[in-house]
């Protein structure tokens, strides 16, 4: 890029006009947070973290431009302006002339498998996320992952590790026609590690919808990262600009759900687009019943106003280029240290190989949570188990592993700079020659569901 001529370092593309204390502890006082959350995170109050790391969504933090927006916005009930200027967005980055905000991503998603899921549904894409798939399995379908054969092997350094197999999709869609009311795709990969779908398997997924009569809905919460890793990884691409390849994918599609609060750079917020309006009455039905009158849908126009200006500022080739390279630049600090992470770096987080770093710790013992409450010891990192913690199973008295022991490290839009990166590379590397004293841990407090956000564990001695 012209204006970083001769430079190697990608530095953060802005400068920071509101600043907010970070909390620092002391070890000693970690240990009694830990003890009072009974060694689980999401238990701990934010302000005893001081590296919040748990999530990439609603986390970011927002441009003067948004700001400014949110203050001239119109909060009228009905046909506010507000709107008017967030449907125009919407509609200039997809194409599509159906857009219908709701309150956040799980709240579009509900909406419309509400109208279209029926029992015995069963909706394919790359991998469902977590809300995506209960959504769909709560309405009686069934969400069923084709991700290819790359995406689930952490040290495979394919650059598309989000694409779908598209012989494996080809023979799902003819084997169960009628059944599928819509066909996904996720952008990126979040349940499979940030990983892209290129531009080619877009194609190619929407060809195989088409021609069996599917319609093929994006989910599509980290659009730009997607298209920026398009850029950057496809052959063929690296002369399109990132709006270009963001317009291709929509048109690929019939629809999007959408997070406004990953690549929306807004701290809440979402919406279904679509091309055609054959669901949209009954959408609109939906929305009043639940979110709101359709030209605000379960937001202040504040708010969609911060999701226009945020949708056109994610575009910035200058800020996605930085935004690759924070994730890149963890995952290379942490591979020098000897931290494995899934390969190659994805675009919202960086997914240590806990399993691979804490090889004495068996997954009934859960090497993940080891590695989360140590990297909280040491350097007051909030970060995420995605292993036997929340996956694991008990089965006839007998304990079921997850398929990986991750541990993610999700990166908040525009809040850290590269010398908080510095900083906990430099104290986690002593962390790596004692790492066989690490202990993992036993959990006294399981509830029946989702029981990583309560569950209490103990250390083992
Ligand atoms: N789809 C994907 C791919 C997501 O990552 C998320 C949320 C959603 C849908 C739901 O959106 O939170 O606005 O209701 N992911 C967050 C995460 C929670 O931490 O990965 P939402």
């Amino acid at each position: 890029m012209d204006d970083t001529r001769g430079h190697r370092c990608i530095i953060e593309p802005f400068k920071i006009k509101v600043v907010e204390p970070l909390n620092m502890r002391s070890r000693a006082e970690r240990e009694e947070s830990l003890r009072r959350a009974g060694y689980n995170l999401f238990l701990l109050p934010s302000e005893e973290v001081t590296f919040d790391f748990l999530t990439d969504s609603g986390t970011t933090a927002m441009s003067a431009a948004q700001w400014g927006a949110m203050m001239v916005a119109d909060e009228s009930y009905a046909g506010s302006r507000s709107f008017a200027r967030f449907e125009k967005v919407v509609h200039a980055l997809t194409g599509y002339p159906v857009v219908i905000p709701t309150h956040q991503g799980r709240a579009a998603e509900r909406l419309l498998f509400s109208v279209i899921v029926k029992p015995g549904s069963r909706i394919p894409s790359n991998n469902h996320f977590d809300t995506t798939r209960a959504n769909i399995e709560q309405l009686g379908g069934e969400a069923v992952d084709l991700v290819i054969a790359e995406g689930t092997n952490p040290a495979s350094t394919y650059p598309f590790k989000g694409n779908i197999d598209i012989e494996r999709l080809d023979a799902f869609c003819a084997e169960n026609r009628g059944k599928i009311p819509c066909g996904m795709l996720t952008l990126t990969n979040n349940a499979g590690g940030g990983q892209p779908v290129s531009l080619e398997n877009l194609r190619a997924a929407s060809e195989v919808y088409r021609r069996h009569g599917i319609a093929f809905i994006v989910d599509a919460c980290r659009f730009a990262e997607n298209s920026f890793l398009i850029k950057s990884r496809e052959i063929g691409q690296e002369g399109r600009s990132v709006r270009e390849i963001a317009q291709e994918t929509f048109s690929l599609a019939d629809g999007c759900l959408m997070s406004a609060k990953k690549d929306g750079l807004s701290n809440i917020g979402g919406f279904i687009a679509l091309k055609s309006r054959e669901w949209m009455d009954g959408l609109r039905n939906l929305l009043i019943l639940t979110e709101g009158f359709p030209t605000y849908g379960g937001l202040a126009a504040r708010d969609l106003e911060a999701i226009a200006v945020g949708l056109e500022e994610v575009l910035d080739e200058r800020y996605l280029s930085y935004r690759i390279a924070v994730t890149r630049y963890l995952a290379e600090g942490l591979n020098r240290l000897g931290f494995p992470t899934v390969q190659p770096p994805g675009g919202h987080a960086v997914f240590v190989d806990a399993k691979a770093f804490l090889s004495h710790i068996p997954p009934e013992q859960y090497p993940g949570q080891a590695l989360v409450v140590e990297l909280y010891l040491s350097e007051g990192i909030r970060s995420c188990e995605i292993g036997s913690v929340m996956f694991g199973r008990r089965s006839q008295g007998a304990f079921q592993p997850a398929a990986m022991e991750l541990v993610r490290l999700a990166i908040p839009r525009r809040v850290y700079t590269q010398s908080h990166f510095d900083y906990i590379l430099e104290g986690m590397e002593e962390i790596v020659p004692r790492r066989n004293r690490i202990r993992g841990f036993r959990m006294v407090h399981e509830p029946p569901y989702l029981r990583h956000f309560t569950a209490r564990f103990e250390p083992l001695s």
